[in-house]
Parts: C-alpha cells; sequence; structure tokens
C-alpha cells in the first residue's frame, strides 16, 4: 500500500499535486512519501510485535538521511554494508546496539570504526574476515560481537543478478565449513559468538525457499549448540519481495511472520531482519518528464529527461516498474512505446513495447515503485548531475538531496599542472 492516488485524474504524492511541484523542482527527481515509509516499516515491525526482534532497515535500499530519520523514529535499527552506511546511520540517529554491519570485504579502516562506536554484531562472510576482526579488536582490548553468515545453498531471488544463498555465490560461509568456522571463532580471544546470519537474495516473491533456508539454520543453530556454542542470535536478512506491478502479489509481511515464528519458535533466539526494498521501494517514484516522441520504422520511442544513471534497475536487472501519467486523460488513445533516456546506450531503457497513454513533449511520467535501489544506485554518467530527492509528509515537502549544479559535480576534479 502506498500514498500515490490520483485525485480528479491529477496524480498525488499524499497531499501534494506532483505537477505543481514538478515545476518548482524542474525534472527528473525523486519523491518519497513518508507516511508510506512509516506504513511499511510498521507493518513489518507489528508482524513481529510479540517478540523482541531487532529490525535493521538495509540502509543500502535507500540511504538518504531524511529517510533513515524517518525509519530512526519508528525505532529501526539498520544494516551497513560500508563505513559511509556507517556514518549515515549514526548521523540519522540509529544508535549503534542497533546496527549490523554486513559484507564480504570489510576494510581495516571499517573495522576499526565499527567497533569503536560499538556496533551490535560483525555479520562475517569468511575465515580472513574473522582473523582480521580478531586482530583489530584484540589490539583495542575489546570483544567484538559476531555472527556468521552461513551460505545455505538455496536458490532464491527475482533475477540471478540478485540471488546470494547458492553455493556459487561469493557470500557467506559454506554450509561443510560452518561448524568448524564457529570451532575456530570459539578459541578466538577477542570474538565473542553471538548468532548465526544469512540472506539468501533479494525480490523473493514466495516463501519456499525461505522456509527452506530457515529450516537448514535452526538445524544447523541445533548442531551448533550441541558443540557448546551459545547462539543467542538469528539474523535471517532481508530479502521480502513488493509489487512492482498489477497482479504481482509477493507474500504478506504476516505471512512471511507466521512462517519464521513455526520455524523458530522452538529456537529461543532473537530474530534481527534486514529489510530493505519492502520499507522503501513502494515508498518512493521517480517523476520525469517527456523530451521528445520520436516515430521510429518499427517502434516509437518515448524519450525521457531521466536515465539509467538515475535508475539502473531496468537496464541491470530487466526490472520492470509501472510508468503512470502524472495527468490522465480518460479520452487519450493508448500508443505502444520503447519508454527510453537521452544516454549512448542501447540498455538506457524503461520499458520495451509498454502501453500508455499517447504522448507529447512536455507531459510527466512516474516511474513508480522506485523508492529502494533508485537513487542509491544512481551514477552522474553522461555527465548528468545525480537528481534531487524530496520528501512529502501530507502537505509538506521538503528537498531532501539538492540538485548538484556544474560546478558542484566537478568540484572534486583537479588538472595537473603539467596539462597548464
Ligand atoms: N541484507 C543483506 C546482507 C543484503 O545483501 C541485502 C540486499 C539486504 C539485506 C536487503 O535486501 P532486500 O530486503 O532489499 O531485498 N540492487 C538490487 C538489489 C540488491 C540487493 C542486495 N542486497 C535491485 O535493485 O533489485
Amino acid at each position: 500500500m502506498h500514498h500515490f492516488t490520483y485525485h480528479d485524474d491529477r496524480l498525488f504524492a499524499e497531499d501534494i499535486d506532483l505537477t505543481a511541484l514538478a515545476e518548482q523542482i524542474g525534472t527528473p527527481f525523486y519523491l518519497y512519501s513518508e507516511a508510506t515509509l512509516r506504513r511499511h516499516i510498521s507493518v513489518f515491525r507489528d508482524a513481529f510485535k510479540d517478540t523482541n526482534a531487532l529490525i535493521a532497515y538495509s540502509v543500502k535500499a535507500n540511504s538518504n538521511l531524511a529517510v533513515l530519520k524517518v525509519l530512526a523514529s519508528e525505532d529501526a535499527g539498520a544494516d551497513v554494508v560500508s563505513g559511509g552506511e556507517l556514518q549515515r546511520a549514526l548521523k540519522a540517529g540509529i544508535p549503534p546496539e542497533k546496527i549490523v554491519f554486513s559484507g564480504v570485504g570489510k576494510t581495516v579502516d571499517e573495522i576499526t570504526m565499527a567497533l569503536n562506536v560499538g556496533i551490535y554484531q560483525f555479520n562475517v562472510e569468511s575465515e580472513p574476515e574473522l582473523n582480521a576482526i580478531n586482530a583489530l579488536a584484540g589490539g583495542a582490548n575489546k570483544k567484538a560481537p559476531i555472527a556468521l553468515r552461513i551460505n545455505p545453498d538455496v536458490a532464491a531471488g527475482g533475477h540471478e543478478k540478485i540471488s546470494t544463498g547458492k553455493s556459487e555465490d561469493k557470500f557467506g560461509i559454506p554450509w561443510s565449513q560452518a561448524r568448524e568456522l564457529y570451532a575456530k571463532a570459539r578459541a578466538m580471544e577477542a570474538i565473542a559468538i553471538k548468532g548465526v546470519d544469512l540472506h539468501i537474495g533479494s525480490q523473493i516473491d514466495n516463501l519456499a525457499p525461505f522456509e527452506t533456508a530457515f529450516k537448514k539454520i535452526a538445524a544447523l543453530i541445533d548442531t551448533l549448540r550441541a558443540d557448546g556454542c551459545a547462539i543467542e542470535r538469528l539474523d535471517l536478512g532481508g530479502g521480502l519481495g513488493i509489487p512492482y506491478g498489477e497482479g504481482a502479489a509477493p507474500p504478506h509481511p504476516d505471512a512471511y511472520a507466521q512462517m519464521i515464528k513455526q520455524v523458530t519458535a522452538p529456537l529461543n533466539v532473537q530474530l534481527i531482519f534486514e529489510p530493505g526494498r519492502m520499507i522503501a521501494g513502494n515508498a518512493g517514484i521517480l517523476v520525469t518528464r517527456t523530451t521528445y516522441v520520436k516515430n521510429g520504422e518499427e517502434r516509437k520511442f518515448l524519450i525521457l529527461d531521466a536515465a539509467m544513471n538515475d535508475l539502473i534497475r531496468p537496464a541491470l536487472y530487466d526490472a520492470y516498474h509501472d510508468i503512470w501519467p502524472v495527468v490522465r486523460e480518460p479520452e487519450t488513445p493508448l500508443e505502444k512505446y520503447d519508454v527510453v533516456g537521452p544516454i549512448c546506450e542501447s540498455s538506457d531503457r524503461f520499458a520495451k513495447a509498454r502501453e500508455l497513454p499517447a504522448a507529447k513533449p512536455g507531459d510527466l511520467f512516474a516511474i513508480m515503485s522506485a523508492g529502494a535501489y533508485g537513487a542509491s544506485q544512481t551514477s552522474q554518467y553522461n555527465s548528468r548531475p545525480l537528481v534531487p530527492e524530496i520528501l512529502v509528509s501530507g502537505e509538506r515537502y521538503s528537498v531532501i538531496r539538492r540538485r548538484p549544479d556544474f560546478e558542484t559535480m566537478i568540484a572534486g576534479e583537479e588538472i595537473p599542472d603539467w596539462l597548464g
């Protein structure tokens, strides 16, 4: 459920008329609905309210400080994967004791920063990483709280590029090495084993792979405990899919929660979740204007002022996003368009042969479900400045990231003396 609705055929974000807003901000821009963010996190939280679960929002999905601040005010923790994300989470007021640190390549600087602030848990993805954390924590006279991320060898995820739980993926510790590495971790001076972690993929639209993986991990916890490991936490990662269009029906968080409670009830562990897309995805849109309509030999092209550098999901994962006209004119006939951006790549295409109301230059469109992995995956390719981000709350809005001007965009670049 989200708060993007038509009033008299004009698209509104909560109580804000997007046509008027686009005049003021200029296009393209991202827009997030605060009420939708709050709703999504509360639906997730309510699904687990009878447990003491930690909901550690996965910052990579949308890392804007204002978005993090909204989620912090809903008591969310954070799942971070870099020093930058850790600093963002702290700056937004998420307390370190609600922060978990994931990722296969944590650097010395990042581990040190996390030890210094006292995060809740390192999700450790390899033996060399475990050794590095042990050495750094030992050097600082600390004990690092850790979970090992175990790769359960279960295939899941909306696209091969976002599946992480198979044995050939780079993620996690191979199933066959899990017990041995826990035994090694137990012997390490500066390591405090807290739990087990897994994350099998993203945009998972049915419960079966989750259930298979979680049952495997539950059995592993029994084995580890029998080996003498005190396991008190179970981090189940993120990955719950969202509806990207009409007819899509991924599981409701309540069904997900019910399955999880059944599988994990006997374990008596604190559950940790790392939802990203489920919180931010349908809380955001990308608003863009038509630059040209071009009649090709075989196809019609709707050329927008947004491009793959602004939203890379269709180009990278063949992702589907609904595209809504910002103003609906019921009489307008439908046309089939390839919806593209201005970048010099054939993959700069948001949709192929998509039926939309016939458009003319200047017409506004909203690319829907763009709140997760949209702005956080942007680049300045083709020297296109990063697009602004707007947060709407009722009838208020605020620019939560400005559009950089040309000078700002090139501010970090230097021409060496020898080039004159
Ligand atoms: N935890 C870990 C360890 C992860 O790697 C991820 C996502 C999450 C949690 C959050 O997963 P979510 O609940 O958002 O599915 N850029 C891709 C998605 C990449 C997901 C990477 N990891 C996309 O646009 O579809």
